[in-house]
This record gives C-alpha cells, sequence and structure tokens, in this order.
C-alpha cells in the first residue's frame, strides 16, 4: 500500500511507495534535497517526523509518533522508509523546477574530435556535496572563460550521470570566441561553468502516460536530445519516443551510432535520421528533405504529442508552424528558442 508523505513547511503532499526511501519518494517527484553519502552517515540529509511510523536502516531507528505527542524527531532521508503515512518538516528542500543557479569549477576530463569540427567535451563537477550542481535533462550551462567571456552549451548527458556532464561543441575557426573556447578546453585543466539554466527541460515522473514524445533535433542541437533520452530511458520510461536529427549532411550526424543503438534495445524508441543536402552526402540513402516536412509526414494527427525540440528558430518556427496545421497547439512544444527568439506573428 502506497503511503502519502505531508510536508508540512510547504503545505505539499506527496505518494511514496511501499519500501521506498523518503529520499527517494521525494526524489521521484523532483523534489530536490541535499545528499552526501546515501548511507545514513554524513546526517546532511536530515528532516523532521512530527507525525507517524518510519523504519530507518541506518543508524537503526524504528520510530511511531503521534500527532497528540507533539513532538518531533530527526531522521534521516537517505535510510528512513514511511511504514504510514507521515508528515515531515524539511528545510532546505527544493520543489520540481526549483534548482539554484552555480558558479562552479569544473576539471576538464577529455576532449575529442567528433567530426570535422564538432568536440565532445567531458567535464567533471566538483565531488564535495556542497558544490553538487543539480540539472534536470535539457537544461544548460554557461562555459565562463577567464577574461570574462561566456557562451552557452546545452548539456548532453543525463542528471544520472551525476558529477559527469558532457558537451557537443562546435567550433567555428572564424569566430574569436568559438576559437578561445576550443583553445582554453584543449589547454587547460579546468574550467568555470554556471550551472544550470533553461526552461525546457523535461522530468520523467511529469509525463503522462499516454503522451508521445518527439525529440526533433539540428546539429549539435543533439546534445540536448541526449541529455533528455538518456534521462528518459534511465527510468525505464515505456511510452513511444520519436527522435528525430536533422543535418545538412551525413557527417553532421556526429554520433548517428548512439541513436541507432537505443533503437536497437528499446521497443519503443523511434530514429529518423534526415539529410537537407543530399548531393553533399555521397552514398546517403536515408531521409532526405527538411525536418518539419518529415515529422509531418509521420503524423496524421498530434494528439497526446509533446514535441521537445532544438535548433536554431527558423527551424523550431517552422516546424512549429506545420504541425498547427495539423491541430498541435504552441503549449506542447518546448525549446529554448522560445526564451530567446520570441515568435513574430
Ligand atoms: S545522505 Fe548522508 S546521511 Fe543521508
Amino acid at each position: 500500500m502506497s503511503h502519502l508523505i505531508e510536508i508540512e513547511n510547504i503545505g505539499r503532499q506527496i505518494k511514496g511507495r511501499p519500501g521506498e526511501t523518503l529520499f527517494d519518494s521525494l526524489n521521484r517527484h523532483g523534489y530536490k534535497l541535499r545528499v552526501g553519502c546515501k548511507n545514513g552517515v554524513c546526517e546532511i540529509c536530515e528532516v523532521s517526523l512530527l507525525q507517524g511510523e518510519i523504519v530507518q536502516r541506518y543508524p537503526v531507528k524504528h520510530l511511531t509518533l503521534d500527532q497528540s505527542l507533539n513532538v518531533e524527531e530527526s531522521v534521516l532521508a537517505c535510510t528512513c522508509q514511511p511504514l504510514s503515512d507521515v508528515r515531515v518538516k524539511i528545510e532546505g528542500l527544493k520543489c520540481p523546477g526549483e534548482l539554484s543557479v552555480k558558479k562552479l569549477l569544473c576539471d576538464i576530463a577529455s576532449i575529442e574530435k567528433l567530426n570535422s569540427d564538432v568536440f565532445r567535451v567531458r567535464l567533471t563537477l566538483p565531488a564535495t556535496a556542497s558544490l553538487a550542481a543539480e540539472y534536470y535533462a535539457g537544461q544548460y550551462l554557461d562555459l565562463i572563460l577567464p577574461d570574462g567571456k561566456q557562451a552557452s552549451f546545452s548539456i548532453g548527458s543525463a542528471p544520472e550521470q551525476g558529477r559527469n556532464l558532457e558537451l557537443h561543441i562546435r567550433h567555428m575557426p572564424d569566430s574569436d570566441m568559438s576559437n578561445s573556447i576550443i583553445n582554453h578546453l584543449q589547454t587547460e585543466k579546468t574550467v568555470e561553468v554556471e550551472i544550470a539554466k533553461g526552461d525546457c527541460y523535461l522530468q520523467v515522473q511529469n509525463i503522462k502516460p499516454e503522451t508521445r514524445l518527439i525529440m526533433a533535433a539540428a546539429s549539435t542541437g543533439f546534445a540536448q536530445v541526449k541529455s533528455v533520452v538518456e534521462h528518459l530511458l534511465a527510468n525505464q520510461f515505456s511510452n513511444p519516443i520519436h527522435i528525430y536529427w536533422g543535418a545538412r549532411v551525413e557527417e553532421d550526424m556526429y554520433l548517428h551510432n548512439l541513436p541507432l543503438q537505443w533503437l536497437s534495445e528499446h521497443t519503443n524508441v523511434h530514429f529518423e535520421a534526415v539529410v537537407s543536402e543530399p548531393e553533399n552526402s555521397l552514398g546517403w540513402k536515408g531521409r532526405t528533405g527538411l525536418l518539419p516536412a518529415a515529422i509531418i509526414e509521420d503524423f496524421d494527427n498530434f494528439d497526446d504529442v509533446e514535441i521537445f525540440t532544438s535548433g536554431s528558430p527558423a527551424m523550431v518556427y517552422a516546424l512549429l508552424d506545420a504541425c498547427e496545421e495539423k491541430g498541435f497547439s504552441e503549449e506542447r512544444m518546448h525549446s529554448d528558442v522560445f526564451a530567446y527568439a520570441p515568435r513574430n506573428k
């Protein structure tokens, strides 16, 4: 039987599953609380139990607090399992969608070329719990160079990968900024980041059972799609996921084997690669044309569809226009483009 967890100090209630720790229930519902060891040792996840029965794995504890007792006891969210409905008080809890933005110094773990101009950069966040950064799948970060210049990049890894972040950075030799970034990442050991940013993100627990997802990426927009898909697959998400990756030429799909691997391992994943300049992609036998046209061709209707898309404003709005003609409504499309390039009506 599931139980209710009432978080008194913020006036919210969530449902816990049998055998789930308080931390796991909160996390599953998108609430974030500070954790460290997850083993009952560091006590960073301490919460106050006001009412209800719990059992704590470590340090071992079994408590039953009746409302009439009017007392509160400290328990550890990472090792404490409610055995009944409980009422708790949790300081410093972040509600879904409410993450702080932090400046952190990351180690540059590696930088490798994925094709003629795209680099995969792996960063490692600081280890200490107090510096741990949290982000949602689909968010982005800013890289900050020592001279203060900064540039935004989608986080290409899923939050489940913990301290390990991945970025896909296109090098544009004509741009001083781009040269400075690549040069810094290739020659230095650390880089400052501001994380996490953006409100185009997805949390698996907020998706309705009937929802079909379309993830549409152009070029390095694939980084954002990768983060979201890896988050979904890490959480055994079983709704249909239709991934579209559009690029000028085949070579621009710098991690083409990855969606093919998802496709072969998960029956709910569908993948379409679309090349817009087949005349410059010798040997390309796949789909050709523009991404919006391919999506429109594949979907008779957009009932229960949510679209996450990353690419240029022109591509995103062309896709929105095309889908709207088939009854899709704008609120169900999610893109960072809406924040920096409002639609011209
Ligand atoms: S995270 Fe260390 S005691 Fe819970």
